[in-house]
């Protein structure tokens, strides 16, 4: 019999850069893992992203880093294991203070699309320090800025789902704004075809978090395949909070 605690609360991805006993604190990104607005419906892979997750405080992710970063990396060393690379760490935000989750040795997908972004380092030489064990000689700056991505589906993910879709591209997108393939192929006539349950990845940066939404949405509307769904409350809940 497995009995497990029910937690309540917002969710938050925390993301480590780690070389053994050192690490480095990522962006602190928050994901929407519901198929529908308003958090309803089944649970997916995530729908969407934004960053900076201003729920996280300065003060909040000092404890979270002493509390759960610190003697997560503490724990793995004591195992004997020399870990070089990411930890994602999913964490619940509850009313008595932050739960995990889970642990990942991987990147969040779609974290990374609003972490590196951010990111004013070169990620890669982050990634090759780290895995040379000078992560400590790394400063790790960030760009002022919002980043924030929705995750164009086929209707019906994460149930069952049409593939082969042709899908139009938007001829032009808001500045500071990109597409990012997750499920998609080239057909036999070398037409772009939707072939996942996560199709794209839109993504925009922006001095605000409204005006990156914004830029997003209307990316979002301008592109075309037949089963398109996205949902069109992503980065709502802290825009809601100002
Ligand atoms: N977005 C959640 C994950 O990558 O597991």
């Amino acid at each position: 019999m497995l009995i497990e605690d029910c937690l309540v609360g917002e969710e938050t991805s925390i993301h480590l850069i780690v070389s053994g006993r050192d690490y480095l604190l990522l962006p602190v990104a928050q994901d929407h893992k519901r198929a529908g607005d308003n958090d309803t419906g089944p649970n997916t892979g995530g729908m969407g992203t934004y960053s900076p997750a201003e729920i996280v405080t300065p003060e909040l992710l000092a404890r979270i880093d002493r509390e759960i970063c610190r003697p997560s990396v503490e724990a793995i060393a004591a195992e004997g294991i020399d870990f070089r690379g990411t930890l994602f760490i999913g964490l619940m935000l509850t009313a008595t203070g932050p739960q995990v989750l889970e642990y990942n040795t991987r990147f969040g997908d779609p974290e990374t699309q609003v972490i590196l972004p951010r990111l004013a380092t070169d990620p890669l030489e982050l990634m090759w320090a780290a895995s040379q064990g000078r992560l400590e000689q790394m400063p790790l700056a960030l760009k002022p800025g919002y980043a924030v991505c929705v995750v164009v589906a086929a209707r019906g993910y994460p149930g069952s789902y049409p593939k082969g879709e042709v899908i139009i591209l938007p001829a032009e997108l808001p500045p500071e704004t990109w597409i990012i393939h997750a499920g998609t192929a080239l057909n036999d006539r070398h037409q772009l075809v939707s072939a996942g349950g996560r199709v794209l990845g839109v993504c925009a940066q922006a001095a605000s978090l409204c005006a990156a939404v914004g830029q997003a949405y209307t990316a979002c509307d301008r592109l075309q395949y037949a089963s398109k769904y996205f949902r069109r409350d992503i980065g709502a809940r802290q825009l809601n909070r100002k």
